[in-house]
């Protein structure tokens, strides 16, 4: 009886949860078969222009799929009484809305009201991956749009001062494994960033020393000269490797080298495991590549969304 009672009451929960729908490789091939390449398209385009489009489109993809899912919540404006996510903190360099805009558009135009936005923005991050030289993949679709975005949640995300076990616990809530956090944060051979996220380590450490020691000291001495204690010039900042516009596996040799800009991206050697993982993607860019993709396909498939937006920046 209680076994039954619990079916029962299972079947009740999940009848009640908001759909969870069965991402599939071939989701759109009926209703829209040329959404990718129209996608891709546009991805490219705006790549032409903006060399900083690739990181940008990938990273929204993370900070979507971190707050309530995959479910475009990261897309969405503010509103007259509601701070979105974009409009959220840990916003500084996301930008590159416009080139979503345009994909949308693309394929509202040949089948309106079908793919949704979290869709397009996971496709657009594949593609951001694979125009920069990286390893391309088949991305499972069939994802809805939410319809909440708020500033506040984005408080949820991992913070660049995070150590190992604070990355472990945002990951693992998430259903991501140390392994997908190690091979995830290679996205970080991708893109820009701003003193403020690694000014942490070279300024006021802690109470006795000034610098996170296990930064190599040239490399601290060219973060210091772009980002001093004071007075910091607006927008300065590094690339986040000195190949920034190419998917490489340039990122991993740069933290066994202490240099690596973030104590996130510093904390995955300071445990045996994820520093023998680093290790193997510095020595080997095919298994980065092969790790990766893994990972991105289960961080995509992070569950959200009730619906398909007109427009991916308010809800319908
Ligand atoms: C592990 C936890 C992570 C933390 C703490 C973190 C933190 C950050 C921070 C602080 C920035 C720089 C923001 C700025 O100063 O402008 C950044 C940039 C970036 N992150 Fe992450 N990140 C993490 C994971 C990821 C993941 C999983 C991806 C994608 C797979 C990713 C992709 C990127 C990219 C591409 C950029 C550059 C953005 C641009 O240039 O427009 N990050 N991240
Ligand atoms: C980031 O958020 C701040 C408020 O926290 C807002 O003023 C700013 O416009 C946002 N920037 C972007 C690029 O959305
Ligand atoms: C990580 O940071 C948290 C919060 O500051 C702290 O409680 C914890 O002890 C730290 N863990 C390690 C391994 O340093
Ligand atoms: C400051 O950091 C250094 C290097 O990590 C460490 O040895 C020292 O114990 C820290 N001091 C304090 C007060 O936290």
């Amino acid at each position: 009886m209680a076994a039954i009672a619990a079916i029962l009451s299972l079947l009740l929960i999940s009848s009640l949860t908001p759909s969870s729908n069965a991402l599939s490789n071939n989701y759109y091939d009926k209703t829209c078969p040329d959404a990718e390449s129209a996608i891709t398209d546009a991805v490219r385009k705006a790549i032409g222009s903006d060399k900083t489009v690739p990181a940008a489109l990938l990273r929204m993809h993370f900070h979507d799929c971190f707050i309530r899912g995959c479910d475009g919540s990261v897309l969405l404006n503010s509103g007259n009484n509601n701070k979105a996510e974009k409009d959220g903190p840990p916003n500084l360099s996301l930008h590159a809305f416009y080139a979503i805009d345009n994909a949308k558009k693309a394929v509202e135009a040949m089948c309106p009201g079908v793919v949704s936005c979290a869709d397009i923005l996971a496709l657009a991050a594949r593609d951001a991956v694979t125009l920069s030289g990286g390893p391309t993949w088949d991305v499972p679709k069939g994802r809805l749009d939410g319809r909440v975005s708020k500033a506040s949640e984005t408080v949820q995300l991992p913070a660049p001062v995070f150590n190992l076990s604070q990355l472990q616990q945002s990951f693992s809530q998430r259903g991501l494994s140390m392994n997908d956090l190690v091979a995830l944060s290679g996205g970080h051979t991708l893109g820009f960033s701003h003193c403020s996220s690694f000014q942490n380590r070279i300024h006021n450490f802690n109470k006795t020393v000034d610098v996170d020691p296990t930064i190599s000291p040239s490399f601290v001495r060219s973060l210091r000269s772009v980002c001093p204690a004071h007075n910091i010039v607006k927008n300065a900042g590094t690339t986040m490797d000195p190949s920034s516009t190419t998917f490489d596996n340039t990122y991993f040799k740069l933290i066994l080298q202490g240099k690596s800009l973030f104590s996130s991206d510093q904390a995955l050697i300071t445990s045996q495991s994820t520093q023998k993982l680093v290790t193997k993607f510095a020595s080997s860019q095919e298994d980065f590549y092969e790790a990766f993709v893994k990972s991105m396909i289960k961080m995509s498939s992070i569950n959200g969304g009730q619906e398909v937006r007109k427009d991916c920046r308010v809800v319908n």
